[in-house]
């Protein structure tokens, strides 16, 4: 019985610790892989840029659609995210390596892959 408590604490540990750090499953690897805007011209940017990084794990960067991966960042409000989207926060390149998305693309273009439901 001690150990079935002591197991609980750690997966509740784990569990507290893996907000911002969750692993998706590859059915939300998936989604987000289907997932775009619903706008053409947002969706022909995000699929040549935002695209490429945001929908594959390796890239370090926040899954589209994914809300573990995104709610910490929102609840830092969305205008430091559209600050780092034009330009740049660590291995995020500055306007996500997208030279003719203007200040509104980026900012749809981060409401859309931070959201649940495509907009
Ligand atoms: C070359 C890969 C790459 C491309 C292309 C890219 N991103 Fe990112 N993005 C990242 C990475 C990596 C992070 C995570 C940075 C971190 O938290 O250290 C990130 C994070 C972000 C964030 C969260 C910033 C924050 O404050 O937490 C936003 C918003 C974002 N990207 C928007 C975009 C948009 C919009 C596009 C397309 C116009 C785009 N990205 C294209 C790699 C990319």
């Amino acid at each position: 019985m001690r150990t079935g408590v002591g197991m609980a604490l750690i997966v509740t540990g784990l569990w507290g610790c893996s907000a911002s750090t969750a692993e998706p499953a590859a059915a939300d690897l998936q989604r987000a892989q289907a997932m775009r805007p619903r706008d053409s011209h947002l969706a022909e940017r995000y699929e040549r840029s935002c695209m490429l990084c945001h929908t594959a794990r390796a890239s370090g960067a926040p899954l589209t659609g994914y809300a573990p991966h995104w709610n910490a960042r929102l609840a830092q409000g969305m205008a430091l995210l559209q600050k780092h989207a034009a330009d740049g926060f660590n291995a995020m390149p500055a306007r996500g390596q997208c030279n003719d998305c203007s200040a509104d693309d980026l900012r749809a273009l981060t409401q859309f892959m931070s959201a649940k439901e495509a907009p």
